[in-house]
């Protein structure tokens, strides 16, 4: 087996060829009725079983308004019949966007984003029955470490971490965001909540993994003096205050999902082999990741990317080797 071959098969029976020449244990199913069926979520109907995942095309425009090609992408999504539509990546604000293009929610941009949900809800009643209504998410965002608002990266960090600063080119002096900071930024994200319940969406997902903000406060261990930083209950602090807040200011209307941070770690890879077998990497990573949680939580309070380090090979992360970051999401729903 090559280490990554293209999926190129046109027919089942193409697959069903090509996991019998691997010697793959994998069952197929004709009967593909299940994936009609509705199911209940938090109280409300979602219509099928199908989701169309949030995907970023940093296509949107300078103010944060969707652009010609975020519409269309929706409008293909909508008509496609899928029951849930997970709006992508919103910044809550212009310094949390992760590129120029990012969409965002602002006052502003509201009646855009607005009418872009309108329009999609519309062209899925058209293509799927006028009963047919899809459950809608938006995805709200703070991109942290990763934020580039402008034409420049400026990273807002949680803590420091010795491989990714290294890997981005954040000096050790960079300053963390503050507890003050952290605090007030809570009222962006219930502003935007609050925008995206008036827009029409059925749910916000609070953004927390693939090492964005709220993700990076998960893995805080190394925040001195910060009521978000250190024990689980300071570094889970951000999640809960700010659920409880967006509760409190939209009501029950709103469903809120947190699509967090399973687990995440880092794992090198040989610079020979540009990829690795996603099994492989996942064994690996497992291993290193239940390795590095023993370490963290016997060694609470140590310098993270150090007890990481120790996980991996010599060299990993150096000149020549290329380091994987690789994370597990989960989606949960929060009261
Ligand atoms: C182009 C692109 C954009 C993405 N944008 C987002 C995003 O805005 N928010 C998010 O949580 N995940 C984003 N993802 C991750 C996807 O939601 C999904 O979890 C990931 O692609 C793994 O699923 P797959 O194996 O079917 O691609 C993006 C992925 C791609 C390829």
């Amino acid at each position: 087996m090559s280490a990554h071959e293209r999926f190129r098969f046109k027919t089942l029976d193409d697959v069903r060829r090509r996991v019998d020449e691997l010697g793959l244990d994998l069952e197929f199913d004709e009967d593909l009725s299940p994936l009609a069926q509705p199911i209940e979520m938090d109280g409300r109907t979602i219509p099928n079983r199908l989701i169309v995942h949030p995907m970023e095309g940093c296509d949107g425009e300078r103010d944060g308004r969707p652009g010609e090609l975020t519409i269309r992408r929706y409008e293909r999504f909508a008509r496609g019949g899928a029951g849930l539509l997970w709006f992508e990546a919103t910044a809550i604000e212009h310094a949390g966007r992760a590129n120029p293009r990012q969409l965002t929610i602002t006052a502003q941009t509201l009646p855009y984003i607005k009418e872009m949900l309108d329009h999609s809800l519309g062209l899925a009643r058209e293509a799927n029955g006028a009963g047919f209504r899809p459950f809608t998410v938006l995805q709200l965002t703070f991109s942290g470490r990763y934020a580039k608002p402008d034409a420049k990266r400026a990273p807002v960090l949680a803590h420091h971490d010795g491989v990714l600063d290294k890997a981005m080119g954040i000096p050790a002096d960079h300053p963390l965001i503050t507890d003050d900071e952290l605090d007030a930024m809570q009222g962006r994200w219930v502003e935007a909540a609050r925008l995206a319940r008036e827009a029409g969406f059925d749910a916000v997902d609070i953004k927390s993994c693939h090492r964005y903000l709220l993700s990076e406060l998960l893995a805080s261990f190394t925040r001195r003096r910060s009521q978000f930083g250190g024990e689980y209950e300071n570094r889970t602090r951000m999640i809960r205050q700010t659920a409880e807040k967006v509760r409190n200011a939209v009501g029950e209307k709103l469903a809120m999902l947190c699509r967090r941070k399973g687990y995440a770690f880092i794992v090198p890879v040989d610079s020979k082999r540009t990829f690795e077998p996603a099994k492989t990497l996942h064994a690996r990573g497992k291993a290193l990741a239940r390795g590095a949680y023993r370490k963290l939580v016997l060694r609470r309070g140590e310098e993270d990317t150090a007890s990481h380090r120790r996980h991996l090979p010599r060299g990993a992360g150096e000149k020549g080797r290329r380091v994987y970051r690789f994370h597990l999401s989960v989606t949960e729903v929060l009261h």
